[in-house]
């Protein structure tokens, strides 16, 4: 949800700044803007629509200068037109600004701006403009003036035409990260702009104030004291965050999970003791005891992986454990003690919902740990322990490797758990030996692309599924139905098999399919059963179902088979064919397959 990049330094910002915001184009937005300084003056150009849109507005040689600040907004506050895009502008066009986040008091903020001619229905116009009435020569003292009076939340850059050497950037609830090149400095939303450029970066935190020059940074809070950061690293490269030859992102970081569930699971396993190793936790062994309940507090697809969790943590460590929708976390009062584990999984470490639930964990005395992709991201920082899952930059909206990798995460917790309570050495050690073949087993998924591919062709027509399964492939046929309703915008319901004849079964009819995971496990007969049901009643039955099971086979009018695993495992392989089928479906009907229409890849507000 909107997307910043500024740069500063000896580059033209112009290339720059139009590549960042097409590398930040899968955040969401719904129109852009850049604005660049050169010889005093604030030159703008914006437009609504795709990042195309706006480059076609600019010709050769336009906009020259080697400051300048840019952003893809998705509107909260006013319609989508290019007067509410951003940059905004103030003091006459020489102080320009570009925003994420909400100002919750831009209404009284605008009270005080008596006089001034506003030219957007924007909140984050207001803002320019009460920045540029703090303005006395000093634009880092106007904005940390303008700012201390600010209710809301925010991730801003500013410039202004006295300051051809600075731009000031500042975060309260919306990321911020700086890229360090040489004599040159990034700002941007996450690092996927600045790949391509440096990997040394300083997460700006919620309060603080970036004074930005070409060859310094000064870091400070709303007092104006100063703040000493660090300079991590960034593993992720560019060319992980390219599409690598596939059609869509979709499709390559589909693609990408063999490889990326190597990534999730190296160093993390002790054969020998037939248990995970995640020093993420930081909790000692009996520490770990201690704990009584575990909740999981997540939102879309990281919620489906966080169901496949609870079935782990209870077979295998016998510890309670609850799903929970962040946002329906945090307002429903709890229940929370010191012996309660929380675990806040998301994909982008941004997601509002799912900090305000970690927040309010962390408030009521549990112990809260995030299970995080984005290395450095809010929820990262704010849990100050957990396990990143190393899928790698994922840019498609629609979630697909980080889920593969949030489950195979969660079963290393979950077999951590249980070598402590009632897992066997044996079990451990079996689970792990999976776990270690998933990867070719994803592989040999991936070989039947074509057929599954002529599948998915064939079922687009159906304007209504249910996604079926059970235990543990409940929550697949929620991600499998998920990602159906993203991708291809058919409506589709999940179930649990044996939930049909309690209702929905009434919806039933030869204009229906139905999609159900019949994979040999120990209810496999059940699933069986359920799916004969919908045979009866005359929808067109696909199912997912063990190489080599003729018997299931024969029920459903078409199969796509999966290679054998332990049962607790199904979720890593079940899912992938139910992402092509997906994703085949979608390029069918001729959706926006990397950007489904209202969907946001980071969702930073609540
Ligand atoms: C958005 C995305 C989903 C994602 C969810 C949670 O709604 O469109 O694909 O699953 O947020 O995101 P997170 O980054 O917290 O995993």
């Amino acid at each position: 949800m909107c997307g910043i990049i500024g740069y500063i330094g000896n580059q033209q910002a112009l290339p720059i700044l139009l590549q960042g915001l097409r590398d930040l184009e899968y955040r969401g937005y719904d129109s852009a803007g850049i604005a660049v300084m050169d010889n005093g003056k604030l030159q703008r150009v914006r437009a609504v629509g795709k990042i195309d849109n706006l480059a076609r507005k600019i010709k050769n040689d336009d906009y020259p200068g080697t400051l300048g600040i840019s952003h893809t907004r998705w509107a909260t506050h006013g319609g989508v037109t290019e007067e509410n895009a951003h940059p905004h502008f103030a003091m006459n066009g020489k102080l320009a600004l570009v925003h994420n986040g909400i100002i919750e008091n831009y209404r009284e903020l605008k009270e005080k701006l008596k006089g001034v001619k506003f030219n957007s229905e924007t909140d984050s116009e207001v803002l320019a403009h009460f920045i540029g009435s703090y303005y006395t020569g000093d634009l880092v003292a106007a904005v940390r003036a303008a700012l201390s009076l600010v209710c809301g939340t925010y991730g801003l850059l500013a410039v202004h035409t006295d300051h051809p050497d600075e731009m000031v950037a500042a975060r309260l609830g919306s990321p911020l990260v700086l890229g360090i090149g040489e004599n040159e400095y990034y700002a941007a939303s996450d690092v996927t702009p600045m790949l391509a450029y440096t990997k040394r970066v300083t997460f700006l935190d919620d309060g603080e104030i970036a004074e930005i020059k070409r060859d310094s940074v000064r870091i400070s809070n709303l007092h104006d004291q100063a703040i000493k950061k660090s300079v991590q690293e960034i593993s992720w490269n560019k060319q992980q965050a390219e599409k690598q030859g596939f059609e869509h992102f979709t499709l390559k970081e589909i693609f990408d999970q063999p490889v990326v569930f190597e990534d999730a699971i190296r160093g993390r396993i002790d054969m020998p003791a037939g248990t995970a190793k995640l020093g993420g936790l930081d909790l000692s062994e009996d520490q770990m005891r201690q704990i009584s309940r575990i909740v999981i507090v997540a939102c879309g697809t990281a919620f489906n992986a966080g169901m496949v969790g609870k079935y782990a943590f209870e077979r295998l460590a016998g510890i309670p454990t609850e799903v929970d929708v962040s946002s329906e976390f945090s307002y429903r009062d709890p229940i929370i003690d010191d012996h309660t584990l929380v675990f806040a999984i998301s994909q982008s470490g941004e997601t509002a919902d799912t900090l305000m639930a970690l927040r309010e964990a962390k408030r009521k005395g549990a112990v809260v740990r995030g299970i995080v992709n984005s290395v450095g991201s809010t929820i990262a920082r704010e849990v100050g322990a957990g396990t990143y899952i190393h899928a790698g930059p994922e840019l498609a909206v629609a979630s697909t490797k980080a889920f593969t990798n949030m489950v195979a995460i969660l079963l290393l917790y979950a077999i951590q758990f249980g070598r402590l309570h009632n897992t066997s050495l044996a079990t451990g050690q079996r689970l792990l030996k999976a776990l270690l073949e998933i990867p070719q087993k994803i592989n040999q998924v991936l070989k039947q692309v074509e057929q599954i591919k002529i599948k998915a062709q064939k079922y687009s027509k159906y304007k209504n599924f249910f996604y079926l399964g059970r235990g543990v492939n409940y929550p697949v046929a929620l991600e499998g139905s998920l990602k159906l309703k993203e991708l291809s915008y058919i409506h589709s319901e999940a179930y649990p098999g044996g939930e049909m004849k309690h209702g929905p079964g009434a919806l039933i009819s030869k204009d229906f399919a139905v999609l159900g995971i019949v994979t040999k496990n120990q209810l496999y007969d059940k699933m069986k059963s359920n799916i004969a049901e919908a045979v009866t009643r005359g929808a067109r039955v696909i199912i997912v179902a063990t190489e080599g099971d003729k018997v299931a086979s024969e029920i459903a009018d078409d199969v796509i088979f999966v290679p054998k695993t332990m049962e607790l495992l199904e979720p890593l392989l079940n899912t992938i064919p139910l992402q092509l089928f997906a994703y085949y479906a979608a390029v069918e009907l001729g959706t926006d397959v990397d950007r489904p229409r209202n969907l946001a890849k980071s969702v930073t507000v609540e």
